[in-house]
């Protein structure tokens, strides 16, 4: 109901009370308890006597009131959840897919206290960032769940080749995306899989948009605001990935899992390299040969041929 509050007052002139009422074929009273809800939410909605209600201006917060607008998906974000403060959306969003919440539900974090990165490391996430996870329950073998994280990376690099020089934009095995050599966006896949089956995914998305960065993470990590000197709207850029995940999710749904790999190639670049991998406190040279649909690296080394299904890799 408060969507369709929020397009009725969207031609910017007062509506009446009554008339919200009668198209929404509700009462009066219950139309002004959602207006209330609305001005909790940060929209501003000015009300005079006999003129009935306006909206002045709506709040850069990616709630499903906001996003429902935007959205042109068949599975993604037909659920969504956003939580103002909270410990980590991968944490919440794995408890609601043991639940079995629907496919596609998205939960949104304005700022996360614990927020996640790989291999344990914690993952800043202030206010002004993009903290977000999707929930999935993909019919295909664990060891392909590596797909699935191709399938954001390339909705995520669609976003924000859309925003930012798309040249320095890249993505770095296994699934970071640079700008200009400094990481702008993580992603951080979890999964409870049986032998042959998977139960449920979880994509964890982090991207740096207009918040402030760490000193400590300046000459590795970069933000949308550093790279232009802008401030984006958040509930435009997910809107974006979410229509672009939707898109490229379907591609995996239809059996056509090459389509995804191949674009994730293109943006990655990375056939033909000589690389560093360091993994557990070992490291090793070699030049890529592939990537497997499993998102391992082969790379040719000195003593032949090794497949690297972890690591931090740095180009030579
Ligand atoms: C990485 O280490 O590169 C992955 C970072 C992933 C961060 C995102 S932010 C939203 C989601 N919730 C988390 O706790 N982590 C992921």
């Amino acid at each position: 109901m408060r969507e369709k509050i929020l397009e009725l007052l969207n031609k910017k002139d007062f509506v009446s009370g009554e008339n919200l009422a009668m198209q929404l074929n509700v009462s009066r009273t219950a139309i002004w308890k959602q207006i209330k809800i609305l001005r909790n939410y940060s929209y501003n909605i000015e009300s005079v006597k006999k003129r009935g209600y306006r909206l002045v201006s709506r709040p850069d917060i990616p709630r499903f009131e906001e996003m429902s607008a935007y959205l042109n998906t068949k599975i993604i974000g037909k659920e969504i959840i956003y939580l103002e403060n909270i410990d980590s959306t991968n944490i919440f969003a794995k408890k609601l897919a043991k639940d079995g919440i629907s496919e596609g539900c998205v939960i949104i974090a304005g700022k996360q206290k614990k927020g996640r990165g790989r291999k344990n490391r914690t993952w800043s996430s202030p206010e002004g960032g993009l903290w977000f996870s999707i929930i999935l329950y993909p019919r295909i073998h664990p060891q392909n769940a590596m797909i699935i994280t191709m399938v954001a990376s390339i909705s995520i690099i669609e976003a924000i080749t859309k925003r930012i020089n798309s040249k320095s934009v890249v993505i770095k095995w296994p699934n970071d995306i640079l700008v200009g050599g400094k990481k702008i966006c993580g992603i951080l896949t979890e999964f409870d899989a049986e032998m042959d089956r998977i139960n449920f995914v979880v994509i964890g998305i982090g991207i740096n948009v207009n918040n402030e960065l760490k000193n400590e993470l300046n000459d590795i990590a970069t933000s949308f605001k550093i790279e232009t000197d802008m401030k984006y709207s958040i509930v435009e850029l997910l809107a974006d990935i979410l229509n672009n995940f939707d898109k490229n999710y379907n591609y995996i749904k239809i059996g056509k899992l090459s389509y995804i790999k191949d674009s994730w190639l293109k943006y990655a670049n990375i056939i033909g390299k000589n690389i560093k991998v360091i993994y557990e406190n070992a490291f090793l040279y070699g030049e890529v040969i592939n990537v497997d649909n499993d998102g391992s690296l082969l790379i040719k080394t000195k003593e032949g041929e090794k497949r690297i299904i972890c690591g931090d890799i740095t180009y030579l």
